[in-house]
């Protein structure tokens, strides 16, 4: 068998064989990040990639060319470019689920070309883009029987949460001013029960999402909306107060949804790819099916640099083996992600999913078992907020944490209007940005350089603690969707080179398994005691047992 093969999603290559990886691990650590910038003045200007409207730094990296050289040639013998061409040219990439990945898809242009086994698949997706652009202009602008709708709710969990939600939040200065958006991802109940506390019913429109439309937790609070509207309006109202999002058609159809309000995708879309899919329709409903666009098109700007982009240029691929050698080379397990934009509060989190879900995996895609590390453990919260909680740690804690900093010229709240405190009437408000960005600059300076105090160990900061920066005009929908698209990349330079398969993840369902058993013998009442289980799961089940109500 060859090594790559595109159609079954096979590589039987485990890049620790390699040569390249041999000279790769052969480097020693260079210098401080302070002696790499005395050795080379032209560092700050050529360790700096532009791709779209992104401006991207990591010459403060404790990393010199040798080591950049190794890592790229890594990407190259991992065949990297092949595999980004498989994905977007639709191969079956996805191996253990026989799928292709085709999220690229999603936001390429109209008139762009993409026939799979003799199935035109941009008209399917412009077919439902056109469809959801006319359903968000009636919520947005059309006063129903009722009056018009007002909140906005997304039903959904993981990526059919996280997404929408993440965009949502990061656009608000783009979104409509009468409709307030809600997002209920949790089975605890208190998640529903506070949102709709305050939704009045007659006013309210519940988006169901699901890919699979089997998810527990999405179903449970779906039926819980369906009842409060029932309640309120009658099941009549079902028809006009919910629609779909889904791949399961039919599931969607059998909960009593019009099919006109049931808006499809493709299995070869996954979860956690899915915000450009119909899986953005409450993002579409919030900011417009213009701004919707917008999105998508800045996330085809970055597929584009990722295609065509020389390895050594290329910004999702040079962040993935910067990743990469952290994460195998040096053995720094986790990652910091810090958007100094109050805007990009859920960011974090929805790159967790990206990232961790995609990638935490530990077989390869021949089934063996991976010798090197996978994914960091991500995490993050805005700037300036992280400074006076967990900073300490990444100043002067004994791990050493990778950071990405994210800081745009123009504050969130004025990227939807003129950039022009005259017009805007205020120019308190970039006192507070360059505030903001003054501790940005602050902190990266601050984590690369330290500052040493023979006098006092304990106020001293040893320096070398590494960190990219990204840098654009403003959050618009187009630079939203470069970051999206950019993180995507990263993730998935990092799979082909690790051998794994990003696109699944089996990870998540022996937990979901065991929750349906253990729901059993909770509401069971002819279960006595459990006994089938460890001792521990058994007394902390019969312990809820005895306490429930
Ligand atoms: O938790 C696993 C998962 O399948 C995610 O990958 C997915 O985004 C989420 O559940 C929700 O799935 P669905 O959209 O099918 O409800």
């Amino acid at each position: 068998m060859t090594p790559n093969n595109y159609r079954e999603g096979m590589n039987t290559v485990d890049v620790t064989s390699l040569p390249q990886w041999m000279n790769l691990i052969s480097h020693r650590v260079p210098g401080s990040i302070a002696e790499l910038f005395a050795a080379d003045p032209d560092r700050a200007r050529t360790w700096q990639v532009t791709a779209g409207d992104l401006r991207i730094d990591f010459s403060k990296h404790q990393i010199d060319r040798p080591i950049l050289d190794a890592l790229i040639e890594v990407a190259g013998a991992m065949d990297v470019p092949g595999w980004r061409d498989a994905m977007m040219g639709g191969q079956a990439i996805n191996s253990t689920e026989g799928r292709a990945v085709l999220h690229t898809a999603l936001r390429a242009p109209r008139g762009s070309d993409l026939v799979i086994d003799g199935h035109d698949v941009m008209a399917d997706v412009h077919e439902v883009r056109t469809a959801m652009a006319q359903y968000a202009q009636r919520i947005r602008t059309q006063v129903s029987a009722e009056g018009q709708i007002t909140d906005v709710v997304n039903i959904g969990i993981g990526g059919s949460d996280l997404g929408p939600a993440m965009v949502t939040d990061a656009l608000w200065a783009f979104g409509h001013r009468r409709i307030r958006s809600h997002f209920v991802s949790n089975v605890d109940g208190s998640e529903i029960v506070r949102t709709l506390r305050d939704l009045d019913p007659a006013h309210t429109l519940f988006i169901v999402v699901s890919k699979t439309f089997t998810t527990m937790e999405t179903l449970m609070n779906a039926g819980t909306a369906r009842e409060w509207l029932v309640a309120a309006l009658g099941p009549d109202a079902v028809a006009d107060h919910f629609a779909a999002v889904s791949t399961n058609l039919a599931a969607a159809a059998e909960f009593g949804i019009p099919a006109e309000q049931v808006f499809g995708f493709w299995d070869w879309v996954g979860g956690r790819y899915s915000v450009a899919s119909a899986v953005g329709l409450s993002v579409m409903i919030a900011i417009g099916p213009d701004a919707f666009d917008e999105m998508c098109a800045g996330m085809h700007l970055i597929d584009r640099h990722f295609l065509e982009a020389p390895l050594a240029d290329n910004a999702p691929v040079l962040l993935g083996l910067i990743g990469l050698w952290y994460v195998d080379v040096m053995g720094y397990g986790s990652k910091a992600v810090l958007p100094y934009a109050q805007e990009l509060a859920r960011f974090p989190a929805y790159l967790q999913q990206l990232d961790m879900e995609s990638n935490g995996k530990s077989v390869r895609r021949d089934d063996r078992a991976v010798s090197v590390a996978t994914g960091p453990v991500i995490w993050g919260e805005p700037g300036t907020n992280g400074q006076h909680a967990f900073y300490q740690l990444l100043h002067q804690g004994t791990q050493v944490i990778p950071v990405d900093f994210i800081g745009f010229a123009t504050p969130g709240h004025m990227a939807a209007t003129a950039p022009n405190p005259e017009v805007d009437g205020s120019v308190r408000h970039w006192d507070h940005h360059d505030a903001l960005l003054a501790n940005m600059f602050a902190q990266a300076e601050a984590l690369a350089f330290g500052r040493l105090r023979p006098d006092s160990p304990h106020r001293s900061f040893a320096g070398d603690r590494p960190s990219t920066m990204i840098l654009a005009p403003a959050l618009t929908p187009s630079v939203l969707g470069q970051l999206i698209a950019l993180y995507e990349h990263v993730v998935f330079v990092q799979g082909v080179i690790w051998g794994i398969n990003s696109f699944d993840q089996w990870g998540v369902e022996l937990g979901k398994e065991l929750a349906s058993g253990i729901l059993s013998e909770i509401t069971d009442p002819g279960v006595r005691r459990v006994s089938q289980r460890d001792g521990s799961t058994a007394a902390a089940i019969d312990w809820y047992r005895g306490r429930r109500r």
